[in-house]
């Protein structure tokens, strides 16, 4: 029973707009194991902004006044975008790419942690997923290229398990881990999939990573995962 999530607890997505945010909140709205299901992006009400830690501090004490969250699942990231590529080689490194890449890949996470993580029950199963990458681990990087998000990846990598280590301290059922949610056909992944990799649809994903979750028991606190529960390296 300690495996398992207290119905009457609340799930938050923290990214609902996004391709694998969006499947996540379908995924959990039809299980119905949630007491309620509640949505964040930049155009939730109220919004949460990674890069505005008062929308952050904000969007927390909501939560918090819907009642206990049981399941936190931080699916936002950024690859490309507004001038941003993942770079192929280190010439084409730009300051500015890099700080976008850490300022939503792992600061604006460190901080979900920073003001979700008070607000889970000392008892009982809680979790917090962050949706990391594969390319984030340095063990398997054997191909170079997307410095920035892969080294974003491999800090909020390390904020994960650091979180995780200081939970287990006041939290001894909660599990903070980081998951990979393999290649997922999204706006974020879609043109660099290369053909051969197998790319799952956002429905079949979410269903993966929530299979993953409900799985979760306090080893595993501090893990980085695949969808199937499987540890990465790091
Ligand atoms: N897709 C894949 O193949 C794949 C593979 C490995 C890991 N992942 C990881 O899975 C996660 C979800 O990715 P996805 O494929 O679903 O990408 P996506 O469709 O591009 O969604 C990205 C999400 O991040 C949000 N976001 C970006 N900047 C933000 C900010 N400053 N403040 C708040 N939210 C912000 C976006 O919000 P807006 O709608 O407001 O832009 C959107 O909700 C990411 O962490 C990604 O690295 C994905």
């Amino acid at each position: 029973m300690d495996d398992n999530f207290d119905p009457y607890g609340n799930a938050i997505v923290i990214g609902a707009s996004g391709g694998i945010g969006a499947a996540l909140m379908r995924k959990l709205e039809s299980d119905g194991k949630f007491r309620k299901v509640i949505g964040l992006s930049r155009t939730s009400d109220p919004a949460l902004d990674l890069t505005d830690e008062d929308s952050i501090r904000s969007a927390a004490s909501y939560v918090g006044d819907m009642g206990t969250p049981r399941l936190v699942i931080i699916a936002t990231g950024v690859l490309h975008g507004q001038g941003m590529e993942p770079e192929k080689s280190h010439r084409a490194l730009t300051a500015a790419s890099m700080a976008n890449s850490y300022a939503v890949n792992t600061i604006g996470p460190a901080l979900i942690m920073k003001h979700f993580l008070p607000l889970f029950s000392k008892s009982g199963k809680s979790v917090m997923a962050a949706l990391s990458a594969k390319v984030g681990s340095i063990g398997d990087n054997h191909l170079g290229g997307w410095y920035s998000y892969r080294a974003s990846k491999a800090a909020l990598n390390q904020i994960v398990h650091t979180a995780a280590i200081e939970l287990r301290r006041s939290h001894p059922k909660a599990v903070c881990v980081a998951l990979h949610p393999g290649t997922v056909d999204t706006g974020l992944s879609g043109k660099f999939a290369k053909s051969g990799l197998t790319v799952q649809p956002v429905d079949s994903a979410a269903e993966a990573l929530i299979g993953c979750v409900d799985r979760l028991k306090p080893e595993n606190n501090g893990a980085f995962l695949d969808r199937t529960g499987e540890p990465l390296p790091w």
